[in-house]
């Protein structure tokens, strides 16, 4: 369920649950997309007069208050990004947050402390976050759910508020669902699916879940090992999940057999140590253990054949989907191959229906560090888990509570 217009909260107290889960660095805030991208929502209800209670966690507090975890460093960028003062509470569901959100003018905007100090947040006791739930319910008089990044959580402030409340999609809900729709149900072919990242078990559902709608899966990261592994491949010192070689024998079976084209690096960065100032080399594929320093290496990043192999089928592509790194890209010796997909995703595009989404948080992160700006992608997921989710055709609990 969404609104057609805002104005429908005018002189009304709504929550907004958003995602504001920023990698933080010391107290600083390293990337802000989740800020930017959750403002649109906020200034819109705002404007229309709506007296405005953003909440959301940050990080993984136990359960209790936990000042490296406080939300409070993220007012005055949160107020920047939405042109208006942000008021804080110091708690979530006390006097404090009572009487500021009660006190509350049409247009002003009060941000709630983490959602994750109190425990009834992420308990799996259903009547412990329906209680918490209630709490958060006394606030305000609507719901707006506007945390794509953590609708894949069956918590308080995503699922069980909505049962409560009157509540309502948010716009940035509203996109994302949309595009991971087109994603998944009306690809426009070619349709090509980039996977990174360390682990292929983050990723198996996704593969799964893809393998018989996209036309090419390029696999990248440290999941690329077990991939080389399950051919045969020696991978030296490489990241490995053996427990996993043989669902990934099933996938390289079913590609096969009509499945989309799996598409593997022919070679690769190989590296002396995890460390960026490593000795590294390049090497193909089937030569991996042949090293200069004699010991095993470890690979760290897909070389540049492989990049230019990936690029190309980028360029062809007309529907893209990419989540997770191709390399260890926080250190400037293997980050070439991520920067590779990064540049064949922002060229521009041969067909007007283009769509090319960057999912998850992580990947978001690292396409800006380095040095590429949002409005070059089609678009930027602010899910990491949530998109993957939607994507392995999961039923997502915090959608699931808007039906
Ligand atoms: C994320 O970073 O993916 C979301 O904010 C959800 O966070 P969580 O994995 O700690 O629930």
């Amino acid at each position: 369920r969404t609104y057609d217009d805002p104005q429908i909260f005018s002189h009304r107290t709504v929550l907004v649950r958003s995602d504001l889960n920023v990698p933080m660095d010391d107290g600083t805030i390293t990337d802000s997309g989740r800020i930017l991208a959750s403002a649109a929502t906020i200034r819109e209800l705002a404007e229309a007069g709506a007296r405005v209670v953003v909440m959301s966690h940050l990080g993984r507090p136990k359960g209790e208050p936990d000042p490296q975890f406080s939300l409070h460093p993220l007012a005055p960028e949160l107020a920047e990004a939405i042109g208006r003062d942000v008021e804080f509470s110091a708690d979530t569901v006390g006097e404090e947050a009572k009487t500021k959100a009660a006190g509350l003018d049409d247009g002003e905007v009060l941000l709630l402390e983490n959602l994750r100090f109190n425990p009834g947040e992420t308990s799996k006791n259903d009547d412990e976050r329906r209680a918490f739930a209630a709490q958060l319910a006394e606030l305000a008089d609507d719901f707006v759910s506007d945390g794509f990044g953590v609708v894949h959580r069956k918590q308080a402030s995503v699922y069980d508020i909505a049962a409560l409340l009157p509540h309502y999609a948010g716009s940035l809900v509203r996109d994302e669902v949309e595009v991971s729709d087109r994603l998944l149900n009306d690809p426009q072919a070619p349709f090509t699916v980039v996977l990174g990242g360390s682990k292929v078990s983050d990723k198996l559902g996704v593969i799964d879940n893809l393998i018989d709608r996209a036309d090419n899966l390029l696999i990248g990261g440290g999941m690329v090992f077990t991939f080389l592994a399950a051919l045969g491949h020696d991978i030296g010192a490489s990241l490995v999940e053996k427990d996993r070689i043989d669902d990934v024998k099933g996938y390289l079976d079913r590609a096969e057999a009509g499945g989309a084209r799996i598409v593997l690096p022919t070679d690769i960065v190989m590296a002396a140590s995890f460390a960026a100032d490593a000795e590294n080399w390049e090497r193909p594929v089937a030569e991996l253990e042949s090293t200069p320093a004699g010991a095993q290496g470890l690979g760290l990043d897909i070389g540049p054949e492989s990049a230019d192999t990936y690029a190309k089928i980028i360029a062809e592509s007309t529907t893209v989907f990419w989540n997770g790194p191709m390399g260890v890209f926080e250190f400037p010796a293997f980050a070439a191959g991520t920067k590779a997909i990064a540049a064949a995703l922002t060229d521009p595009p041969e067909t007007s229906n283009r769509l090319t989404v960057v999912g998850g948080g992580d990947s978001a992160a690292a396409v800006r560090s380095l040095g590429f700006a949002d409005d070059e992608f089609g678009h930027i997921s602010t899910g990491g888990g949530a998109s993957l989710e939607y994507l392995e055709g999961k039923t997502l609990p915090g959608l699931e509570a808007l039906a």
